[in-house]
């Protein structure tokens, strides 16, 4: 099966999940404070599950007929994902991973867009999926704030 517009928008959307996985394991590591085990371990949730979910998206990339980007160079021309600096403090770190969610679900709604108007239902439903995890994320945040 091939799709280019999907599968183009799809390489967005690993762009800003591998970038958001890195930031996210760049906390985990460097995160310090009086709140540093919860933070530590709420950060590990998250870069676990996007972890599994760079693949996914990438061999679905695979499915549709295109090739998968797998190097920084490529994912930060079109990442919306800024990178993380491992001195700031905690609460900026939770802050700044709170708003990337948000970046992310933007991403992934326009992607969602591109995969209704194709019909694309194999892709429609990880993009759900993932917004979804998003949306908890950025309500995990939030709450840690
Ligand atoms: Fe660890």
């Amino acid at each position: 099966m091939s799709n280019k517009p999907v599968a183009e928008s799809l390489k967005i959307v690993l762009a800003d999940t591998y970038s958001l996985y890195l930031k996210t394991q760049n906390y985990h590591w460097n995160v310090t404070g009086p709140h540093f085990k919860s933070l530590h371990m709420l950060f590990e949730e998250q870069y676990n599950d996007l972890f599994t979910a760079v693949d996914v998206i990438a061999e679905r990339i695979r499915t549709l007929g295109e090739k998968a980007p797998g190097t920084f160079s490529a994912y930060q021309k079109v990442s919306s994902i800024k990178e993380g600096n491992e001195k700031a403090d905690a609460q900026t770190m939770v802050k700044e991973l709170a708003e990337d969610q948000g970046k992310i679900i933007t991403t992934l709604t326009e992607t969602l867009q591109a995969a209704q108007n194709a019909g694309d239902e194999g892709t429609i439903g990880i993009i759900v999926d993932r917004i979804s995890v998003h949306e908890k994320n950025a309500w995990m945040l939030k709450s840690s704030l």
